[in-house]
């Protein structure tokens, strides 16, 4: 999409997340596995992760319902003015119903539809570029969108390659129809190149496990990454999608008030930064604290700066992820 349709605008009405309270630190990852925390902080910058206690009932439901309960109340809004609620997920609990049903039945949301959207760690965006073009196109007015995932549910503990980049996390926006026109997004982008779908997958069944990876000792039903490989794809690809979003909105880089990564490592957001020559400022990192949350990482990453203030209206914030499937995704915002 080039050019969004005039007349109708778009706000950020309100955001919120949820983390949950139990941390998972390197020094704790160390005491079960073969790594150290200089190892994790060098290769990644994580220095710890919140988990979910499972025990609980905690998981993707529950970071997914707290969340746009936030976000609702941030808002201001009756949530039985929202017209769909959206959640995106890899850790879905459930696949009838679905999160989103959850979460919408949560708030109260009884006029929303509801659905969950599958895009790995590019789901929120894929969320937010889907409900700014359903608001644009005037179906729609109020839109709900999460990004939640408990990761810690779908790792082996055992293996360090792996386990050592997740954490949990839910995000929350709600966007909603404005009468400015020059607000809302102003360019989106959303792609998906499957000829390397076994660089991070989530088997459920045998079947599922190519022939190259069947040695592979991790446990069934527990996330696979061949790190090196999404690591590369991940530097070229943010850069192709932050220039290709620069050239097509018409704004200028330094217009760019800030940019928000999906939080993977800490050294693919840094080489994007760097090409990009910005500041430390204007590029935000919660990855040290946090981890990788997937869908959850950006729109958390929102909701953080939002609440210090940091999402001015008028300015303009570029989001950009990559995930499994491979997928990846770009939004640029006027707020
Ligand atoms: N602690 C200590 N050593 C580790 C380790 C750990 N947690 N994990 C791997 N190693 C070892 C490897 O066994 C390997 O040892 P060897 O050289 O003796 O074989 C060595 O460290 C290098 O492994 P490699 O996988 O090449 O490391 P890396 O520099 O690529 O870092 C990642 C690994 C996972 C941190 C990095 O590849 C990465 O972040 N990739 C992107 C992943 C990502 O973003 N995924 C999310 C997508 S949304």
């Amino acid at each position: 999409m080039t050019q969004p349709p005039a007349g109708r605008g778009i706000r950020i009405a309100g955001t919120g997340s949820s983390t949950p309270d139990n941390t998972l630190s390197n020094f704790d990852l160390e005491k079960i596995l073969d790594t150290s925390d200089e190892w994790i902080q060098q290769r990644t910058g994580i220095k710890t992760r919140r988990v979910v206690d499972q025990s609980t009932g905690a998981g993707t439901i529950s970071l997914a319902c707290e969340s746009l309960a936030n976000a609702v109340e941030d808002s201001g809004i009756d949530p039985k003015e929202l017209d769909l609620v959206i959640c995106a997920s890899v850790t879905q609990e459930m696949t009838c119903p679905s999160a989103s049903c959850r979460a919408a039945h949560h708030v109260g949301a009884t006029n929303a539809a509801a659905f969950d959207l599958g895009a790995a760690c590019s789901g929120f965006l894929y969320g937010l570029n889907l409900a700014d073009t359903l608001i644009r196109q005037g179906r729609y007015k109020t839109i709900a969108v999460i990004g939640s995932d408990a990761m810690s549910t779908v790792l082996d503990y055992t293996e360090r390659g792996v386990s050592i980049l997740f954490g949990d996390a839910s995000g929350a926006a709600i966007v909603t129809a404005d009468d400015d026109p020059s607000r809302g997004c102003l360019y989106q982008s959303m792609g998906a190149d499957a000829s390397n779908w076994q660089c991070l997958y989530l088997p459920k069944r045998e079947v599922d496990i190519p022939e190259a990876d069947r040695d592979n000792p991790i446990e069934m039903g527990k996330l696979r990454m061949n790190g090196r490989e999404v690591f590369k794809f991940a530097v070229k690809k943010f850069q192709e999608v932050i220039e290709d979003a620069l050239e097509n909105s018409g704004v200028d880089i330094d217009d760019i008030s800030q940019l928000i990564c999906h939080q993977s490592n800490l050294r693919i957001i840094e080489s994007a930064r760097e090409k990009l020559g910005l500041e430390k400022d204007r590029v935000y990192v919660n990855i040290d604290r946090i981890g990788n949350s997937s869908a959850g990482s950006i729109p958390l990453c929102l909701d953080e700066l939002n609440k210090a203030g940091r999402i001015r209206e008028g300015e303009n914030v570029l989001f950009v992820a990559f995930g499994g499937g491979l997928t990846w995704a770009s939004s640029l915002w006027r707020v």
